[in-house]
């Protein structure tokens, strides 16, 4: 029986190796972590992660041939393929901080498996790392090892948060990048009959390593830029009159560009665009190329330009302050059907409004009070100054209650923000909101969720991303 373990129960590492299982029910699965917390949950009834369609899949598998566990070494050393799905957040200290990929838990994750290797592996770079990565894990497999080989490989993974399971069932594509040697081949090939078991053949794709490693990051920056020209445009929407909606139907028609995530919003947040760009920056920088980094870095100004801009358009709507005005922040996540809220745009919003004085009540049907006040009181790391943290959100937590629903937040408010495109936000009984609202009730929508028309016909204020004014 083929092992595979898989270093990292995130995001990433649970749900994919969830869907191996099911699809391989020959192979034998761990999923392990350092978190015991983590392992613990996902051990239980109540999975640490909320994605569509997981728990299901979790339930026909777990305790057959998909297991979590927090004995990392003991899988490690029995596995013959070692998936490593750690974390790679942006450095925040030394060289390159505020752009640089921090490679702490991957370097300890690779020195782990040279230690406990006591047989061949496989080790597959699931995590998105910058392009030559391979290379520098390669050096600490072998210099440590027994004379045990190692072959590395990168297979990034392209999921997104909400649809992971579908994404997963369905990739567009699966990248598998490996040595182009016998051996090298030879570990390709494996990897490909385990993907194979549900992937049709053309769908897998091969690469040599340094592109399959810089594809993960292009592909990122390709979608984060889509989202920023689009929200550029929005800018140029409201002062002109056109509507983005409108617009980026019509662009999206041209075949050569596609209807696909052309969605103006407040700003993309999630884990990984602003990550994954600032290293794609960084790279360039070293490389010697500014005037490349200068464009990609340009992405993510857009997007802090937009979150600036919703900010303001507040506050200078609702007649220059929100001091003491209850706002109902309506959704948290960073996107819908997920209740992660890493670089959600909602963090930024709320910190602006909480220092200009708002007293703000949050509801987001996933996110819980605890992540909600943990968010709002971290220290922003700002990636464009890193030598100086910013000084942190709301010195008073009080400003801030978390809610159950949308019209216990709304109530009394003077304004509403959507800031999550949570399907229930577009039933919501407008009508019932306006009436127990002050007046005048303000609406920015920062997810074009609300029939614009027919909220002004009720008497709302309202300010939709990149809509007539
Ligand atoms: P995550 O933070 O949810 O999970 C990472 C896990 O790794 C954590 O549970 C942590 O405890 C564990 N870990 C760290 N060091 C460890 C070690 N030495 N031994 C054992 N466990 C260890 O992260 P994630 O969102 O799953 O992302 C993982 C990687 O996948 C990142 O590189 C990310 O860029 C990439 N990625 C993420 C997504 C996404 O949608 N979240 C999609 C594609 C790629
Ligand atoms: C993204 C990519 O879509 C995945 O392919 C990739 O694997 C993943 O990053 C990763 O590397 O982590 P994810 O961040 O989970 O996935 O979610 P997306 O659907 O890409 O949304 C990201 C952000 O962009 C969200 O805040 C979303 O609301 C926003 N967005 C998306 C828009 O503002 N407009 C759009 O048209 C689409």
């Amino acid at each position: 029986m083929t092992k595979i373990c898989c270093i990292g129960a995130g995001y990433v590492g649970g749900p994919t190796m969830a869907i191996i299982a099911l699809k391989c029910p020959e192979i034998q699965v761990a999923v392990v972590d350092i978190s015991a917390p983590r392992i613990n949950a996902w051990n239980s009834e109540q999975l640490p992660i909320y994605e569509p369609g997981l728990d299901n899949v979790v339930k026909q598998c777990r305790g057959k041939n998909l297991f979590f566990s927090n004995d990392v070494e003991k899988h490690v050393c029995e596995a013959d393929i070692v998936f490593v799905s750690v974390n790679t957040p942006t450095k925040t200290q030394g060289l390159g901080a505020g752009k640089a990929a921090d490679l702490t838990y991957w370097e300890s994750a690779a020195r782990m498996i040279a230690d406990v290797s006591k047989s061949s592996k496989i080790v597959v770079e699931k995590s998105t790392v910058p392009v030559k990565t391979a290379e520098a894990i390669e050096r600490i497999l072998t210099h440590n090892s027994k004379g045990i080989s190692f072959q590395i490989l990168s297979n990034p993974e392209f999921l997104a948060e909400g649809t992971a399971i579908e994404d997963l069932l369905k990739p567009d594509r699966v990248l598998i990048g490996g040595r182009e040697t016998p051996e090298g081949n030879k570990a390709v090939k494996a990897l490909k009959d385990v993907y194979a078991h549900w992937v049709p053949e053309d769908r897998i794709l091969c690469a040599n390593l340094w592109s399959a490693e810089l594809s993960k990051l292009a592909a990122n920056a390709f979608l984060a830029q889509r989202i920023s020209s689009v929200n550029a445009m929005s800018a140029l929407c409201e002062a002109t009159g056109a509507d983005v909606t409108e617009v980026s139907h019509a662009v999206g028609k041209d075949t050569r560009i596609g209807p696909k995530f052309l969605n103006a919003s407040v700003g993309f947040g999630g884990s990984c665009f602003q990550k994954d760009i600032l290293n794609l920056v960084y790279i360039c920088e070293c490389n010697g190329l500014p005037e490349v980094a200068h464009y990609w870095k340009q992405v993510i100004i857009m997007n802090d330009y937009q979150k600036n801009r919703f900010v303001n358009r507040v506050v200078s709507s609702m007649f220059n302050t929100v001091a003491n005005k209850k706002i109902a922040i309506l959704g948290f996540a960073f996107k819908k059907d997920t209740g992660d809220t890493r670089e959600t745009p909602a963090i930024d919003v709320c910190n602006g409004l909480l220092g200009d004085k708002a007293q703000l009540s949050i509801y987001d049907p996933q996110v819980s009070e605890s992540q909600i006040q943990k968010d709002l009181s971290m220290q922003k790391f700002d990636w464009d100054h890193p030598a100086h943290l910013q000084p942190s959100g709301p010195t008073d937590l009080k400003q801030v209650s978390v809610v159950r629903d949308a019209y216990a937040a709304t109530k009394d408010a003077h304004a509403v923000c959507i800031l999550t495109e949570w399907d229930e936000f577009k039933s919501l009984d407008y009508q019932k909101i306006y009436d127990n609202m002050q007046k005048p009730a303000f609406i920015f929508d920062g997810r074009n969720v609300i029939d614009v028309e027919k909220s002004r016909k009720m008497g709302f204020v309202v300010y939709s991303i990149g809509k007539q004014l």
